[in-house]
């Protein structure tokens, strides 16, 4: 897997976040175990509950189009630090990413990253199992 692709994915994705709300503007790059990368950014709204962060907005995409595997996640904002993602991403994340192996690459700069696992960052989290 290329890393530093993945992260310029995000960056890319990253210029069509739509944050007049926020100002924070976030971009997202998932990798599917196929090989393709589906980019998201953070959709805001006047009435702010309808917003969708970005690594949501990408999950969103790549189901839709009848992905369900995945290997990774990059994700960028425009601070200096390591973002992570929020609760109801990881939720997100824990319905279609085993919580080993998948990687979630957050980045503060192109070449600067930390990589988690989903059972670092969401442990005892409500699956299948508890249904
Ligand atoms: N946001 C994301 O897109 N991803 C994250 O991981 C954290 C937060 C967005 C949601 C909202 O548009 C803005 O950042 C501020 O919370």
């Amino acid at each position: 897997m290329d890393i530093l692709k993945l992260i310029e994915e995000a960056y890319e994705a990253k210029k069509y976040s739509y944050a007049p709300y926020s100002k924070f503007h976030v971009g997202a790059a998932l990798l599917t175990a196929s090989g393709k990368i589906y980019k998201g950014c953070n959709i805001e709204n006047a009435a702010y509950s309808p917003t969708n962060c970005a690594e949501r907005t990408a999950f969103f995409k790549a189901v839709s189009e009848g992905e369900k595997d995945f290997c990774a996640i990059a994700i960028v904002g425009d601070k200096e630090e390591f973002l992570t993602p929020c609760g109801v991403c990881r939720q997100v994340m824990q319905e279609f990413c085993d919580e080993k192996t998948f990687q979630i690459v957050s980045a503060r700069t192109k070449t600067d990253y930390k990589i988690y696992t989903l059972e670092a960052l969401f442990p005892g989290a409500f699956s299948v199992k508890n249904l």
